[in-house]
């Protein structure tokens, strides 16, 4: 078997490294220092509250402007808060309202952020976004930020449960372009992440199992503690208690918020292409777009997590108790862990995208144990062959049990 746990970086790393050509030859060399806040804030829309006006730039007892890009349903939903919170503070926001979903994830939806921060004629540093919606819309805007003026600083306000655990935190833009997720995009950081829980009252329970997702991944490649408290939940997480973000849930949040960071901080540029978020994220672009009706981006990564969890079993990474737990812990939070479009043929053209995408090796993160990752290269049809047959075995298996247990 080829697997390191070790992360190797690509690219040139040092001007001793550039190449020298003969002749008049001049290295450039700069840095650019990254640094923004994520922050939980409860009520964020309260009158009182000064933090998203602060955020936007203001808040000092003048009238001042922004460009708020707000997803559609939100707007719908919360349209009559920000705009009493706006008028409260004093800012003349400039409404533009995008469509979420992933099929909305578009070019010419980014192109026509551009155009709104265009007609506004948002100034260039000093004027904020503010962009407010689910990991679809926090994507479009921050790939429009990224490429307006090649960059203006922009405020995330995630309100699904992806955005305030993944989408909304990192520093990764995009939209889809083909078959392909996020084929387009940038690493752009926003100046200010503002996670108000109390947006999660609001979403669809189903939404709320699509970032369950993110977090079961959190917790299967490097807390078992997450793991643990999260089979303690199971069946007591819905919109609302996650709104309510009592002790439990806070923690959930907390870890899962904390974990992701520590693992993005050291590789924002995906220097080192051997991740760990990546886990459940190998085969599962090529099925979230496939499948017809099309699965949540959490769900398709709960499928893909399933042939991860089968894959290292069956290389002797994790007992079959730990296994069985992890599948019954996805299953318990309402995720699929099979799906008819994952046949072994997409799941083989899935990794060879895979493998141009982490630059011509598979690194694809396996748990060694739960709460630990080890990256296999040597991934062969017959073994993805294998784990389908085991995934299908043990969901046969699982079914049939409630079945018995039903009668
Ligand atoms: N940039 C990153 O690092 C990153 C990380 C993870 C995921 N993503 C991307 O995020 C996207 C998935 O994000 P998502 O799951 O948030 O989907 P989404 O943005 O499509 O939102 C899901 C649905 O919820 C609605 N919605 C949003 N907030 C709501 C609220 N408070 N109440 C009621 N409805 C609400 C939206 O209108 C939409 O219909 C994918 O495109 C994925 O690629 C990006
Ligand atoms: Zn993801």
């Amino acid at each position: 078997m080829s697997e390191t746990t070790m992360s190797r970086p690509v690219g040139l790393n040092s001007v001793a490294d550039l190449p020298k050509p003969p002749g008049l030859h001049w290295n450039v060399r700069a840095h650019q220092p990254v640094a923004y806040g994520v922050s939980m804030v409860r009520g964020l829309l309260d009158l009182d509250n000064p933090t998203l006006a602060r955020a936007c730039g203001g808040g000092q007892g003048t009238p001042f402007r922004c460009l708020l890009v707000i997803d559609a349903t939100v707007d719908t939903l919360y349209r009559d808060r920000f705009a009493d919170y706006f008028e409260h503070w004093q800012i003349e926001a400039s409404w533009q309202v995008v469509q979420g979903d992933e099929e909305a994830k578009y070019l010419e939806q980014a192109v026509r952020v551009t155009e709104a921060m265009s007609r506004m004629g948002i100034l260039r540093r000093a004027e904020k976004v503010v962009a407010v919606g689910g990991g679809v819309v926090l994507d479009i805007v921050g790939f429009a930020a990224s490429m307006y003026r090649r960059g203006v600083p922009y405020v995330r306000v995630p309100t699904t449960l992806i955005g305030q655990i993944d989408a909304g935190i990192g520093v990764k833009t995009g939209i889809n372009y083909g078959h392909h997720k996020n084929r387009l995009g940038s690493y752009f950081a926003p100046e200010l992440a503002l996670i108000d829980p109390e947006f999660l009252r609001t979403i669809d329970p189903r939404h709320a199992a699509n970032g369950m997702a993110e977090i079961i991944k959190m917790a299967l490649v490097k807390d078992a503690a997450l793991f643990e408290l999260l089979e303690a939940t199971v069946g007591t997480i819905t919109p609302e208690t996650l709104a309510g973000c009592g002790s439990t849930v806070s923690e959930v949040l907390s870890r899962a918020i904390s974990g992701m960071l520590d693992e993005l901080e050291p590789n924002l540029w995906e220097q080192v292409l051997e991740r760990s978020v990546d886990y459940g994220h190998t085969f599962s672009p090529s099925l979230e777009l496939r499948a017809d009706p099309p699965l949540l981006h959490g769900e398709a990564v709960a499928v893909d997590m399933a042939i991860c969890l089968a894959l290292a079993h069956l290389r002797g990474h994790l007992s079959q108790a730990d296994t069985d737990r992890a599948l019954r812990l996805l299953v318990g939070f309402g995720l699929p862990v099979s799906h008819p479009v994952f046949t072994e043929d997409l799941l083989v053209e899935a990794l060879a995208d895979a493998v141009k995408h982490r630059d011509g090796y598979q690194r694809v993160p396996l748990t060694r144990g739960i709460g630990s990752v080890v990256f296999a290269n040597d991934l062969t049809p017959a073994e993805l062959a294998r784990a389908l047959e085991f995934v299908g075995s043990w969901t046969a298996a699982a079914e049939g049990a409630l079945v018995g247990a039903a009668k």
